[in-house]
């Protein structure tokens, strides 16, 4: 049987975390946060591949290319989330399954973060547990995608 991979994908400014807001975001690399993903994907019996862009662009070209390569999507889209029809079309028409996630609850921020017009072609959605919302994303997306 074929291995589960799942392609996790970080948008705009996420790698500048550690340094951008602590006090929203935590005090966590995006290394860090691979590395942890990493060690759950073990532990899962997963593989992760990662790739960070602050180009929506260079994120839709990635998803395009997911297709036939990985099983499923792990993506925090960043600020993205709130107005990329482009994003959201790519990851809708890739086919594989999604799990959006953030660091930050952004239902408990400002107005214009409150809505996420990528969460309607994700599986689900995990918001506000710091890095935690990727590793509870992981697992969540490991499950779905070995019952299938
Ligand atoms: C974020 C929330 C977005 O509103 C913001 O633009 C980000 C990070 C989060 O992980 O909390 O860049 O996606």
């Amino acid at each position: 049987m074929k291995p589960v991979n799942v392609l996790v994908l970080h948008g705009p400014n996420l790698n500048m975390l550690g340094s951008r807001e602590p006090e929203i975001y935590g005090s966590q690399t995006l290394d860090d946060i691979n590395e942890a993903l990493s060690v759950k994907a073990l532990s899962l019996g997963v593989e992760v591949d990662f790739y960070q862009s602050n180009s929506e662009g260079q994120l839709i070209d990635r998803i395009q290319a997911a297709a036939g390569e990985h099983s499923a999507i792990l993506i925090n889209p960043g600020a993205l989330t709130h107005y990329s029809y482009a994003l959201r079309d790519a990851l809708q028409a890739s086919g594989l399954p999604v799990v959006e996630v953030h660091l930050s609850n952004i239902y408990a921020r400002e107005e214009f973060r409150r809505k996420s017009v990528t969460a309607p072609v994700a599986i689900g959605v995990i918001s506000g547990f710091g890095a935690m919302s990727y590793l509870m994303g992981l697992e969540a997306l490991a499950e779905k995608v070995k019952d299938e």
